[in-house]
C-alpha cells in the first residue's frame, strides 16, 4: 500500500465546489455524481459496511468514532423501522465546513445518505439542519426534490427494489441539539436535551428504533470511498485517521475559509494555504477543533492535526475548526466570550454544567472588567474541576477546555489582569 500522505493533495470532498452551478443535479451528474450509488446498489449491504470499516473513515462531527463500526451496530434483520439521521446542526464556534458543503455540493450528501441507508437497511433518512442556516436548507430541499424527480429517491430506486425517503428538518438554533440524543428528542418534537447513553441510538434511537446518527462530512465521504476503494482512501492522512478533511480556518489569517487537506496536516501547512498570518502579526493561540477543544499556542505549529496527534499534544481534533488569534488578542477576553456562549447554550439538565457555566462566566466577566483577584484563578480552576467529567454530556467538558488550557499556557496574563486591575482589551479586526 502507498505510504499515507499528509501533504495537501488534489481536493476530494471539495473538488466540485468551484464548478459552475455545482449544487445542481446536472453538474453533479456531469462530474461522476450518482455513479457510486449505482455501484453500491449492486453490492450486498454488508459488503458496504465492510468497505467503510476497511476505509477507516472516522466520524467528522468531532468525536471520530469509526463510521463502519457504528453502521455495524445496526440490527441486520429489521423488526422495527431503521433510521439514518444526518447531524447538520453545525454549531461548534468556528466550525464552518458542513454548511459550505451543503451549499456547494448537496448531492454528495444525498448520494451518501442513499448508500448509507441501503447499507443499514433504513428506508427513512432525516437531515437535521440548523434552523438559522436558511440558504443551505433551501439548497438541500431543492437537491432532494431533484433527486426524487430523477429516481434517486422514493420507491424502487434505480430499479433496485430499495425505497428511501429523505426529510430535511430545520432545527431551532440550540447548540445542544447538535448532541445526537438531544437532536433525536428535538426531531421527535420534544425539548432538545441529551438522553442517557447507553442505550446508544443503534439500539434505541429515533422513536426508540435502531438509528445511526452521522455528520454531513462523514456521509459525504462515502460515495468517494465506494468509487475509489478503501485502499485509495487510506493513501491520505494517517494510519489511524485516514482520508481527507475539511479544515475551517478563521481569525487572523490572510485568507480565512475552508481548506481541504489530508488528516494530519499541521497548522504550519494550513497557514501556508491560508496565506499566512494577517499582516504578518505573530500567532499567539489557536483552537484545533473549535472552542470545545483545549487551546494550542505557537509551540504547536507542527502538531499533526488528526485524532491521535491532537490528543497526544494535549488537545482534541474536534471539528477541525481552526480559529487563529494573533498577539494582540487578550486570552482572558477570548476565554470569557466562549464561556458566555456555553453559559447561554447550557441546556440546564444537569447541575454541574447549568450552575458551573453561570459561575465561570461571572468570574471571568469580573476579571476581564478589571475587578478580579488572584484567587479568582483558583476559583475558575476549582469550578472547572467540578464540571469536567461530572456533567451529563460533552457540552460541560467542552465548556471548561478554553479556561483550563488558557490558564495553563497564559496564567501570567490572567494574573497580570488581576494585579493591575485593568480592563482586558477587546478583540478588534478579523476574528471578531
Ligand atoms: P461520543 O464519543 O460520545 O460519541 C460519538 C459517536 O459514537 C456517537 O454517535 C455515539 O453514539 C457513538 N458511540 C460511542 N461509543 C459507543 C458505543 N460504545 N456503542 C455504540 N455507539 C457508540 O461523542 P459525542 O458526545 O457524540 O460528540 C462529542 C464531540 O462532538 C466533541 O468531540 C466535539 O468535538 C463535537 N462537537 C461538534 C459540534 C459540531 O458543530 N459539529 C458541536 C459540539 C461538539
Ligand atoms: Fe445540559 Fe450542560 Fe448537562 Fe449537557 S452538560 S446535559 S448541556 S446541562
Amino acid at each position: 500500500m502507498t505510504e499515507p500522505s499528509t501533504s495537501p493533495v488534489t481536493p476530494v470532498l471539495t473538488k466540485r465546489w468551484l464548478s459552475p452551478n455545482s449544487w445542481t443535479l446536472h453538474t453533479y451528474e456531469q462530474l461522476e455524481g450518482y455513479t457510486a450509488l449505482r455501484k453500491a446498489l449492486q453490492a450486498h449491504p454488508d459488503q458496504l459496511i465492510e468497505l467503510v470499516k476497511a476505509s477507516g473513515l472516522r466520524g467528522r462531527g468531532g468525536a471520530g468514532f469509526p463510521a463502519g463500526v457504528k453502521w455495524g451496530f445496526m440490527p441486520k434483520d429489521p423488526v422495527k423501522p431503521h433510521y439514518l439521521v444526518i447531524n447538520a446542526d453545525e454549531g461548534e464556534p468556528g466550525t464552518c465546513k458542513d454548511i459550505p458543503l451543503m451549499m456547494a455540493d448537496p448531492h454528495s450528501l444525498i448520494e451518501g445518505c442513499i448508500i448509507a441507508s441501503y447499507a443499514m437497511r433504513a428506508n427513512h433518512c432525516m437531515i437535521y439542519v440548523r434552523g438559522e442556516a436558511l440558504h443551505p436548507l433551501r439548497r438541500l430541499n431543492h437537491a432532494v426534490r431533484e433527486a426524487y424527480a430523477a429516481g434517486y429517491l422514493g420507491k424502487n430506486i434505480l430499479d433496485s427494489g430499495f425505497d428511501l425517503d429523505i426529510v430535511v428538518h430545520a432545527g431551532a438554533g440550540a447548540y445542544i441539539c447538535g448532541e445526537e440524543t438531544a437532536l433525536l428528542d428535538s426531531l421527535e418534537g420534544k425539548r432538545g436535551q441529551p438522553r442517557l447513553k447507553p442505550p446508544f441510538p443503534a439500539a434505541a434511537g429515533l422513536y426508540a428504533c435502531p438509528t445511526t446518527v452521522n455528520n454531513v462530512e462523514t456521509i459525504a465521504s462515502v460515495p468517494f470511498i465506494v468509487n475509489g476503494g478503501s485502499d485509495w482512501f487510506r493513501t491520505m492522512g494517517s494510519e489511524k485517521s485516514p482520508g481527507p478533511k475539511i479544515y475551517s480556518i478563521s481569525g487572523h489569517v490572510e485568507n480565512p475559509g475552508q481548506y481541504e487537506a489530508p488528516m494530519g496536516t499541521t497548522l504550519r501547512q494550513l497557514l501556508e494555504l491560508a496565506g499566512g498570518m494577517k499582516d504578518g502579526v505573530p500567532l499567539k493561540f489557536w483552537t484545533p477543533g473549535g472552542s470545545s477543544t483545549p487551546l494550542f499556542t505557537a509551540e504547536h505549529l507542527d502538531v499533526p492535526l488528526d485524532f491521535e496527534g491532537a490528543a497526544e499534544a494535549g488537545s482534541m481534533l474536534g471539528t477541525t475548526a481552526v480559529q487563529v488569534f494573533n498577539e494582540t488578542v487578550s486570552v482572558p477576553w477570548a476565554v470569557m466570550k466562549w464561556t458566555q456562549f456555553y453559559e447561554h447554550e447550557s441546556c440546564g439538565k444537569c447541575t454541574p454544567c447549568r450552575e458551573g457555566t453561570y459561575w465561570l462566566a461571572q468570574v471571568l466577566e469580573r476579571m476581564v472588567d478589571g475587578r478580579g483577584s488572584e484567587e479568582d484563578i483558583d476559583t475558575l480552576l476549582d469550578v472547572c474541576d467540578n464540571i469536567f467529567g461530572r456533567s451529563f454530556c460533552a457540552l460541560g467538558d467542552g465548556a471548561v477546555s478554553p479556561i483550563t488550557s488558557g490558564i495553563k499556557y497564559f496564567r501570567e496574563e490572567f494574573l497580570a489582569l488581576c494585579e493591575k486591575n485593568e480592563k482586558a482589551p477587546e478583540l478588534v479586526g478579523a476574528a471578531r
